[in-house]
């Protein structure tokens, strides 16, 4: 489903400001795993994003998707197959669009021209039962404005939206970080029952350990552009975060006193 090969990338190529973001990354999704990723604060996670979705082109390497090689195809056309949320309630949505509006932009997002525009009976009718399963009201404020939600109903919303069209790669960038903890533990649930509901292959970037353990097939955790530990489906369910610090620990020979040296919380 997706295979990232050798993938580097250098910001600042050969200045004061050299930093290698991504060091010869190389990472196999089979359809339907949900991966968490872990690391601190610089690691590479959202360059590893940035390289997936099409937002950066590596300087080596290839990506693939579906066993299409795509590392020169733009982010616009790639969103055709991947979809994303981000750490910022207001990147995934356009404010002064309705919910409606929103929401047939997103569904329009992989359709042929022609099929594009106009909502609809049925089409609102879906729209509002996708709505219902958020249990936000939101279905009976199809006309509101996106500006005038709060943070955890906007990133609600760019959950639905980004997984309306059943994306061959959903991509989740710290995306319940910017919310109060009830929020957060509403978008949480929310994204696992999005990821079941269709089975999404998705990579889920998080400072939450406890929702790294919780969520997912399979985890990884990155340390200075490098992916140091993968831990897979059958031994995943075995994680502590005790045991996920030494691990750390002994890759990085540093001793760590809290999971905060690794997390950045
Ligand atoms: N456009 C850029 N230009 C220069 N350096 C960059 C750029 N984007 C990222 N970097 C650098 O590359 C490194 C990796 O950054 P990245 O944003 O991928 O880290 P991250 O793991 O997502 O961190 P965080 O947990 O803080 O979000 C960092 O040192 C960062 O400063
Ligand atoms: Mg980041």
């Amino acid at each position: 489903m997706l295979k990232l090969e050798q993938i580097n990338k250098i910001f600042n190529e050969a200045t004061l400001d050299e930093k290698i973001a991504l060091d010869q990354i190389n990472l196999e999704l089979k359809s339907g795993d949900f991966v968490t990723v872990i690391g601190s604060n610089g690691a590479g996670k959202s360059t590893l994003m940035n390289m997936i979705s099409g937002a950066l082109t590596p300087d080596l390497g290839n990506v693939l998707i579906d066993g299409k090689n795509v590392t020169k195809l733009p982010e616009f056309k790639r969103s055709q197959f991947i979809g994303r949320v981000f750490q910022d309630p207001m990147a995934g949505t356009a404010p002064n669009m309705t919910i409606e509006e929103n929401l047939a932009m997103a569904y329009s997002r992989n359709k042929k021209r022609g099929l594009r525009r106009g909502v609809d009976k049925k089409r609102r009718e879906y729209f509002r039962q996708s709505l219902e399963s958020l249990h936000l009201n939101l279905e009976n404020r199809l006309n509101a404005k996106v500006g005038l939600l709060s943070g955890g109903e906007r990133q609600a919303l760019s959950l639905l939206m980004a997984t309306f069209t059943k994306p061959s790669i959903l991509l989740l960038d710290e995306h319940t970080a910017a919310l109060d903890p009830s929020r957060a533990e509403l978008i949480t649930n929310l994204t696992k029952q999005l990821v079941e509901k269709d089975k999404l292959t998705t990579l889920m970037v998080t400072h939450n350990m406890q929702q790294a353990l919780d969520l997912g097939n399979r985890l990884i955790m990155m340390d200075k552009g490098q992916i140091i530990l993968e831990v897979d489906s059958d031994k995943k369910h075995e994680l502590t975060i005790d045991k996920l610090m030494a691990e750390f620990q002994r890759i990085r020979g540093e001793k760590l006193t809290d999971d905060k040296a690794l997390l950045s919380i």
